[in-house]
C-alpha cells in the first residue's frame, strides 16, 4: 500500500470522498448557517477532467472506494459521466472497487436508473424525520409558517424545541396574515420525493441502502422509534447519527443526542435489539431487531470516535485535500495539478499533508470551537444556489 496514502499512525487511507459541488436543493440547519455560504467562482471547482486525475492518482496509490458527496453531488451535471468513466477504467484496469454517493435524495427517484447504469454501487441517502412538515422546517425550503402553520410555529418556539432558524421567528409572526393562506396547504412535496427515491433503490437492489438521520434535541429525537420501525418492512440501514459542530450550524452540546441515550431508548421499545459485529473501517455500530429486514446504526463521532480506524481522505469541490473531517488543516490539489507538476510531486504533497493527519480530532468542545468549514463546504453531501 503506498507509503503516501499511509499516515504516522499506520492508517491506510484507501477511501477517498470527493465533493463535487459546494451547491445544494436544500439548505439544511444542521449543514449550512442560515445566511448560506460564499460559492467558490465555478473556474475555482475542480473540473471533470481534473476530478477524473485526481481519482486515478489516488486509486493507483490503493484507494479502493470513492464516495461522491457535496453540496449535492447528483445537482452537478456531469456526475453520471464521471461515475461511468470511472466503470471503464478505473474500476477494470486499476482496482478500484467501490463507487458510492451521499446524496439527500430529492433528484433520485428520477436519476437512479442513470445512475445504475453507469455503474454506481451504493447510495447513502440522508433523512431527517418521517413527518412532511418537519422535513421542509429541517430542510429550510419554505418559510416557517407556510410549511407549519404559524400556530405549529408558535408550539415549536414555545417547547424552546429548536432556536436555529427561529431567528426570524418573530418577524415570520409578524408577516404571517399575508401567508396564512398558504399555510392551508403545507407544500411537503420534498420529503415524498425522497421517499420515493429510497423506495425505487429498494425495488431496484441497491443493497444496503443507508439511511443517514442527524438527531436533534427536541427537534426529531421523538422519532427514533419511528425510524426503527421503517426497518421493519424496508431492508434499509438506517443510520443515527450524533449532531457534530461546523462552522455556522449553532451546535451545542443539549441539542446532541448520545449515542447511549438513543440505544437506550430503543432497548426499551425493543429489549431483544441484537449488535452486529463491527466493520474495520465502519462508521456505524449497527444493530438488528431480530426478524426485521433492515437494521439500525449509529454514528457515534462525538460520544465514540472513531479516529483510530480512519481510512479516508476528503476533496472539496475547490479542489482541497483535508486529511480530517474534523481538521482545518488543508493542502490545495487544485492549485499544483494546474501548475503542470509531475504525479510525483503532486504525491508527495499529498503525501507530506497525509502525514500530518493528527492521531483522533480534539474533542467536541474543541471542535465547536475551532474554525472550520460549514458541514456543506466539506462533503455532507449537501450550499444554497
Ligand atoms: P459508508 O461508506 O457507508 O461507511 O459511509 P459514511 O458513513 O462514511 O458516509 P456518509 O456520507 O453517509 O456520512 C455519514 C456520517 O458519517 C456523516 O455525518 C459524516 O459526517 C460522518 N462521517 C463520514 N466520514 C467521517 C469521518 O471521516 N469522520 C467522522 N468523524 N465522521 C465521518
Ligand atoms: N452532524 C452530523 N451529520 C451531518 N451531516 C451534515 N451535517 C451534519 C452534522 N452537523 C450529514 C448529512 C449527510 C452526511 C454526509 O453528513 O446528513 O447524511
Ligand atoms: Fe441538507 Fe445535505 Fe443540502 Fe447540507 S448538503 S443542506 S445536509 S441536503
Amino acid at each position: 500500500f503506498s507509503a503516501f496514502l499511509t499516515d504516522n499512525f499506520g492508517r491506510r487511507h484507501s477511501y477517498l470522498r470527493i465533493s463535487l459541488t459546494e451547491k445544494c436543493n436544500l439548505r439544511c440547519q444542521y449543514c449550512m448557517p442560515e445566511e448560506g455560504v460564499k460559492l467558490t467562482p465555478r473556474a475555482q471547482l475542480l473540473s471533470t477532467s481534473e476530478v477524473l486525475t485526481v481519482a486515478q492518482l489516488f486509486v493507483r496509490e490503493g484507494v479502493e472506494k470513492i464516495r461522491l458527496t457535496g453540496g449535492e453531488p447528483l445537482i452537478r451535471p456531469d456526475v453520471l459521466d464521471i461515475i461511468s468513466e470511472w466503470g471503464r477504467s478505473l474500476r477494470k484496469l486499476e482496482g478500484l472497487k467501490t463507487i458510492a454517493v451521499t446524496t439527500n435524495g430529492m433528484n433520485l427517484a428520477r436519476l437512479l436508473p442513470k445512475l445504475k447504469d453507469a455503474g454506481l454501487d451504493l447510495l447513502n441517502i440522508s433523512l431527517d424525520t418521517l413527518v412532511p412538515a418537519k422535513f421542509e422546517f429541517i430542510v429550510r425550503r419554505k418559510r416557517l409558517e407556510t410549511m407549519l402553520g404559524i400556530d405549529r410555529v408558535g408550539e415549536l418556539r414555545e417547547a424552546g424545541s429548536w432556536e436555529a432558524g427561529t431567528d426570524g421567528l418573530d418577524r415570520l409572526r409578524k408577516e404571517s396574515s399575508s401567508t396564512q393562506e398558504k399555510a392551508q396547504k403545507p407544500p411537503t412535496a420534498g420529503f415524498h420525493k425522497v421517499m420515493e427515491g429510497i423506495d425505487k433503490a429498494i425495488e431496484m437492489g441497491f443493497n444496503p441502502i443507508k439511511v443517514n438521520c442527524v438527531v436533534m434535541r427536541g427537534l426529531n429525537e421523538d422519532e427514533l422509534l419511528d425510524f426503527v420501525a421503517l426497518t421493519e418492512k424496508k431492508p434499509l440501514e438506517v443510520r443515527f447519527i450524533e449532531y457534530m459542530p461546523f462552522d455556522g450550524n449553532k451546535w451545542n452540546f443539549k441539542k446532541m443526542v448520545s449515542y447511549q441515550e438513543m440505544l437506550d431508548r430503543i432497548r426499551q421499545q425493543w429489549p431483544s435489539l441484537e449488535k452486529l459485529p463491527l466493520g474495520k473501517t465502519d462508521t456505524a455500530k449497527t444493530f438488528k431487531v431480530p426478524g426485521f429486514q433492515g437494521q439500525v446504526g449509529f454514528i457515534t463521532s462525538m460520544s465514540d470516535h472513531f479516529c483510530g480506524s480512519c481510512n479516508r481522505l476528503r476533496i472539496t469541490a475547490d479542489g482541497n485535500l483535508k486529511v480530517c473531517l474534523f481538521g482545518n488543516t488543508e493542502v490545495s490539489l487544485r492549485d499544483v495539478l494546474r501548475s503542470g507538476v509531475s504525479d510525483r510531486e503532486l504525491l508527495e504533497i499529498i503525501g507530506a499533508a497525509v502525514g500530518r493527519k493528527k492521531k483522533q480530532h480534539a474533542g467536541m468542545f474543541s471542535i465547536s470551537q475551532m474554525k472550520n468549514r460549514p458541514m456543506i463546504l466539506i462533503g455532507g453531501h449537501h450550499t444554497p444556489k
